[in-house]
C-alpha cells in the first residue's frame, strides 16, 4: 500500500522566472502564498494589463527561454515599510524593491532599473522588474502549484539522472512514494488539516524544467526525456483554494474517496486538452478474437469521445517494471468513452499487460491523436484497406458510417490469418447489410477460407482495380504493417490515386533515448524571413534555434515545450534547414518544429 501524502516542501517565488524561498509554514489564501509571483521582468514585446489584473505569461522572461535566468533567486521580506522584494544574482549580490500595500512598486533605489537591466536584459532584449497588482501564475485561476517528488524521482530513474525537485518550480512538494498519483487527484477535492484545494489539470512541462535550479543553463533535455520516456510532457497538478487556512511542512494530504470524479480542463488548450494523461477507467473487458482484447475505456474529461473514425489514443503505463506508453487506435467510440482493440504480442513489453488490465482498473490516458481521419459523408469513394489488428479504425469508421446512416460509398478490404483471428468483423459485415453504399471483402491467408464468403490469400492490384471507378474522386484509409502499407502505395501510384488520398497515420514507437542538442552543420550567416511580419533577420549559430531567433527578434511565434515534442511550433520554412536537436515526435508533413531547427541556407518562415 503506498505511503500517506505528504507536504515535503513549500516554496513562494516573489518574482516570476526567478527561483524562490522556501517557507516551513503559510497561509494558504483564496489567491495562494502571499507575495507569490507579485513582480515580474517584462521584456515590453507584449502589453501588460491594467494594474490588478493577471497577465499572461509571454509578456515576461522565462526560463524556457532564458536558462540563465536560473541561477537568480529572489525572497519576500515583511518589514514595517511594507514587503521589500530582494533579488540576488549567481554572484551572489543582492538588491531590493519595496512594495506598499497595494503590492505597487514604492521604493526601487536600491534595485533601480539600472541594475535591473544590468542584471536581465540582453543586446536585444529589455528587462524591467514590475507589478502588476496581481500574481503572475502561468494560469490565472490557478494559483498553487503541486510536484510529486515520487513522479520527479521516476523520471530521473528513467534519464539516469538524480533530478533536483525544485527544477519544477512547485508551490508545494508532495510525496506518496507513488508516480504519477497526482494525476489520479485530478478533479477531486484534497484536504490539508482545515484548507481545501480543488486540483484542476496537470501541468504542461516545458524547457525550463531543463535548467540547473542552483547554477542555470540547461544541463538536460528534460522534456524530451519526459516525452520519450512516459510519451507526455506532463509533471504536476494546478489547484485552486477552496477553504483558506495555514498549511506546514510534512501536513498529510487527503482526498475524497469517490469514484473518479469528472474533470474539466477548461481553461487548457485544445492541444493540452488532448495531450494531457488523465485518468480514466476501464468499464468492460471483451475477448473478441483468439490473443485479442478489446477495452472499454471511461475518459474523465470525455476528450475522447470526440475522437473522429481513425484517431487513437496513448495510454500511459505506471505498472510494470519500467515506464512505457503505447499508441492504441480507437475501434469504438459512444457517449461513454472509448473501446481499443490489443492483440497480445507475448515478448511485447506493453500488450500483456494491457490484457491483464480487469473491468475497474484505473489507467492514464491521452488523445485524441492522428490526422488521418475519414468523415462518414465524404463525397469521394471511400476503401479501407487493412491488416491483421490494423482492423481497428475500420471498425470505428463503420461504426460512424452507421451511427451517421450513411450513403457514402465504402470499400472494406481486410486481409488476416484466419476468421478467428479478427476481432469484431461482425461489425462490419452488419454495417455492409445495413447501409446501401458500403461493401466489405475478406481476404484470409490460411486454410479456412470459403469461396464466395472469403477470399484465399491476398488482395491483387487487379482485385483493387475492380473496386475503383475513378480513381480522382477515391479515398484509401490504410492501417497494417509497414509492407502493406508499402503495397497500397504503390498500387495507389500505379492506379493514380495521389499521395494526399491515402489516409495512414505512422505510428512511431517509444524511444527511449533523449536527443541531445548537436552542433549547428554550416556557420552561415544566413537570411532568415518572417513572413508574417515581413522583417528580415540575419541568422548565425549564436543565435541558437530559429524559434531562440524570433523569441529574440520579438517575432512572437506560438511554442510550449522547445523540445520537438509538443507540435505547437510547427511551421511551413522554405529553405533548408537541420535539426539541431532530433524531435522526439515527428514534425507534420511539409513543416518544420522550429523550436530544434537551425537554417543552412536562407530560409522563410511562413
Ligand atoms: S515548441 Fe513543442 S515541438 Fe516545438
Amino acid at each position: 500500500m503506498a505511503a500517506p501524502l505528504r507536504i515535503t516542501q513549500i516554496w513562494r517565488y516573489p518574482v516570476k522566472g526567478l527561483g524562490g524561498q522556501q517557507l516551513t509554514s503559510t497561509d494558504l489564501g483564496r489567491d495562494g502564498i502571499a507575495l507569490d509571483r507579485v513582480l515580474g521582468l517584462t521584456h515590453d514585446r507584449v502589453p501588460l494589463s491594467p494594474f490588478g489584473h493577471w497577465t499572461t505569461y509571454d509578456a515576461f522572461h522565462a526560463l524556457d527561454a532564458r536558462p540563465d535566468l536560473g541561477g537568480f533567486s529572489a525572497r519576500a521580506i515583511d518589514s514595517e515599510n511594507g514587503a521589500k522584494i530582494e533579488v540576488r544574482t549567481p554572484r551572489g549580490e543582492t538588491a531590493a524593491v519595496t512594495l506598499d500595500s497595494s503590492g505597487a512598486i514604492a521604493d526601487d533605489s536600491a534595485l533601480t532599473p539600472g541594475t535591473v537591466s544590468r542584471w536581465f536584459g540582453t543586446s536585444t532584449t529589455t528587462a524591467r522588474l514590475v507589478s502588476s497588482g496581481s500574481h503572475l501564475w502561468d494560469l490565472a485561476d490557478a494559483p498553487i502549484s503541486i510536484i510529486n517528488e515520487a513522479s520527479v524521482r521516476a523520471v530521473g530513474r528513467a534519464v539516469g539522472h538524480d533530478l533536483d525537485p525544485r527544477r519544477f518550480r512547485a508551490n508545494l512538494y508532495v510525496d506518496s512514494d507513488e508516480p504519477w498519483s497526482e494525476l489520479h487527484l485530478l478533479g477531486r477535492t484534497i484536504t490539508i488539516g482545515g484548507v481545501e484545494l480543488e486540483v484542476l489539470r496537470p501541468i504542461e512541462r516545458c524547457q525550463a524544467i531543463s535548467v540547473d535550479p542552483t547554477r542555470g543553463g540547461r544541463d538536460i533535455n528534460l522534456p524530451g526525456a519526459l516525452y520519450a520516456h512516459f510519451g507526455h510532457l506532463f509533471c504536476g497538478v494546478y489547484a485552486r483554494v477552496v477553504r483558506t487556512g495555514e498549511i506546514h511542512d510534512g501536513d498529510p494530504i487527503d482526498s475524497d474517496r469517490r469514484p473518479q470524479p469528472a474533470v474539466s480542463l477548461a481553461g487548457a488548450t485544445v492541444n493540452e486538452a488532448r495531450s494531457a494523461p488523465r485518468p480514466g477507467s476501464i468499464s468492460r473487458v471483451e475477448a473478441p478474437a483468439r490473443d485479442a482484447a478489446s477495452l472499454l475505456i471511461e475518459d474523465s474529461t470525455g476528450t475522447l469521445s470526440q475522437a473522429a473514425p481513425g484517431q487513437h489514443l496513448r495510454l500511459h503505463g505506471t505498472s510494470g517494471e519500467r515506464p512505457w506508453w503505447r499508441n492504441y487506435t480507437i475501434s469504438g467510440v459512444d457517449a461513454r468513452g472509448v473501446r481499443i482493440t490489443v492483440r497480445r504480442l507475448e515478448d511485447g513489453l506493453a500488450s500483456p499487460i494491457v490484457h491483464d488490465l480487469r473491468a475497474s482498473a484505473d489507467v492514464l490516458v491521452s488523445g485524441p491523436y492522428g490526422e488521418a481521419t475519414a468523415d462518414p459523408q465524404g463525397p469521394d469513394h471511400l476503401v479501407v484497406l487493412t491488416a491483421g489488428i490494423g482492423i481497428t479504425p475500420a471498425l470505428s469508421i463503420a461504426r460512424a458510417l452507421q451511427d451517421a446512416n450513411s450513403d457514402r460509398a465504402v470499400d472494406f478490404v481486410h486481409v488476416d490469418r484466419s476468421r478467428e483471428a479478427i476481432p469484431h468483423w461482425d461489425e462490419i459485415e452488419r454495417a455492409a447489410t445495413a447501409l446501401p453504399n458500403v461493401r466489405h471483402h475478406l481476404f484470409l491467408t490460411r486454410s479456412d477460407a470459403h469461396p464466395g464468403v472469403h477470399h484465399e490469400g491476398r488482395p491483387t492490384g487487379e482485385f483493387l482495380s475492380s473496386l475503383i471507378t475513378d480513381a480522382s474522386q477515391t479515398e484509401l484509409h490504410v492501417c497494417g504493417p509497414a509492407t502493406f502499407l508499402q503495397d497500397v502505395r504503390h498500387f495507389a501510384a500505379e492506379r493514380g490515386i495521389g499521395d494526399d488520398a491515402i489516409h495512414a497515420d505512422p505510428f512511431y514507437s517509444p524511444r527511449h533515448d533523449v536527443p541531445e542538442p548537436r552542433e549547428a552543420p554550416r556557420a552561415g550567416p544566413f537570411r532568415v524571413e518572417f513572413a508574417r511580419s515581413g522583417q528580415v533577420y540575419e541568422w548565425d549559430p549564436s543565435c541558437g534555434t530559429l524559434l531562440d531567433l524570433a523569441d529574440k527578434r520579438g517575432q512572437s511565434l506560438p511554442a510550449s515545450c522547445r523540445a520537438g515534442a509538443c507540435g505547437t511550433c510547427a511551421v511551413k520554412v522554405t529553405g533548408d534547414v537541420f535539426y539541431t536537436l532530433e524531435p522526439v515526435t515527428p514534425a507534420p508533413a511539409g513543416q518544420t518544429l522550429i523550436c530544434c531547427a537551425v537554417p543552412t541556407s536562407d530560409v522563410v518562415i511562413s
